[in-house]
């Protein structure tokens, strides 16, 4: 039998999960367990890049992603589920790295610009924030990953990763394969009032949402903006309930609502009601298996630490082959 190829990707822990994280990775993730040696892992130190003056929510919203991950199908006998903060070697690997990247690598990092102008309310001028594509480039390439699946607004850390590791194997010899990033094709959902969808607008249905929560949500959702009254026909092409009906809708019921919109055949919040319980019914087994989790911590935790075992096994052996070629 020949020997899967590894891929490894994180998530940084800022709350429980949400649909655009389930189809815009997630989903993904799930998938690649049945083709890759997936190493899949939780960025708390991340985290910290930006959020440092609150560490308070930090553990548990570690834990609460890992229930999310198992809930929504990620498998401990198919993938290594870790915490980076759990595996020290992380650190060191960033220490080492850091002698070697160029600031100006960092400075020129198109997310780090654009952070600091969004999150102008935090202190961002921290060596931390600066570094974040460096401890990156650690989690990275400690695993020898071929592959790292992320959506496009990680990709420049994994190309500067490409080049720390380049870098690396140019000074101090060949150990680190450049990984690609292995990009994740979304759907075009969006949050209730047609922003992108994240936690921090407030427009989010999680994946550990209730079927009243999803309805209301539901309810509130912006559909096609130019369809004011029931009797004026609507573009099902704009509609954001549209792109959660393709999902979530049976095909021929979905090609039907389509049809009935553009004739005003349709309202929209029968359209809307129709949806949310397909959404709901869609979502029950990750609720179901997430109240398993719930009232059985213990498991949850022996993944984690078994996750965590199994990652710092490659985490050794990649440092012990890094210090000899440093001799250090
Ligand atoms: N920066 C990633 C994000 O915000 C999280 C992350 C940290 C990551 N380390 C990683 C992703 C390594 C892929 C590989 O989504
Ligand atoms: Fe959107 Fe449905 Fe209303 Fe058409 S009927 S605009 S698809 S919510």
């Amino acid at each position: 039998m020949t020997e899967k190829k590894r891929i490894l990707s994180g998530m940084r822990p800022t709350g429980p999960l949400h649909l655009g994280n389930l189809h815009g990775a997630l989903m993904n993730w799930i998938q690649m367990q049945e083709e890759y040696d997936c190493f899949y892992f939780i960025a708390d130190w991340h985290a910290l890049t930006s959020d440092y003056e609150n560490t308070s929510m930090l553990a548990e919203y570690t834990k609460e992603m890992i229930i999310d991950w198992l809930s929504a199908g990620l498998s401990p006998d198919k993938s290594t589920m870790f915490v980076q903060s759990q595996i020290k070697e992380h650190a060191e690997l960033f220490l080492l790295l850091s002698m070697i990247t160029p600031v100006p690598w960092l400075e020129r990092n198109p997310t780090y610009k654009d952070q600091i102008i969004q999150l102008s309310n935090k202190d961002l001028s921290t060596f931390g924030f600066l570094g974040y594509p460096v401890l990156q480039a650690a989690d990275i390439i400690m695993y020898k990953p071929f592959g790292v699946p992320v959506g496009i607004d990680q990709v420049p850390h994994v190309e500067i990763t490409r080049e720390i590791a380049r870098r690396f194997n140019f000074l101090y010899g060949q150990i680190f394969p450049e990984p690609e990033a292995i990009l994740t094709k979304t759907p075009k959902i969006l949050g209730f009032d047609r922003r992108k969808m994240s936690k921090s607008y407030n427009n989010a249905i999680f994946l550990s949402d209730a079927p009243d929560a999803i309805s209301s949500k539901v309810s509130l959702m912006i559909t096609d903006p130019q369809r004011a009254r029931k009797k004026d026909p609507g573009d099902p092409e704009v509609c954001n309930v549209f792109e959660f009906h393709k999902i979530y809708t049976d095909g021929s019921i979905t090609a039907d609502i389509n049809a009935k919109c553009r004739i005003a055949g349709i309202g929209c919040v029968e359209c809307k009601k129709i949806m949310a319980q397909n959404l709901a019914v869609s979502l029950e087994p990750i609720r179901e298996k997430r109240k398993y989790y719930e009232a059985n911590p213990k498991i949850v935790d022996d993944i984690i630490a078994d996750g965590n075992i199994r990652a710092r096994k490659v985490a050794v052996k990649t440092m012990e082959e890094v210090r000899n070629l440093l001799k250090i």
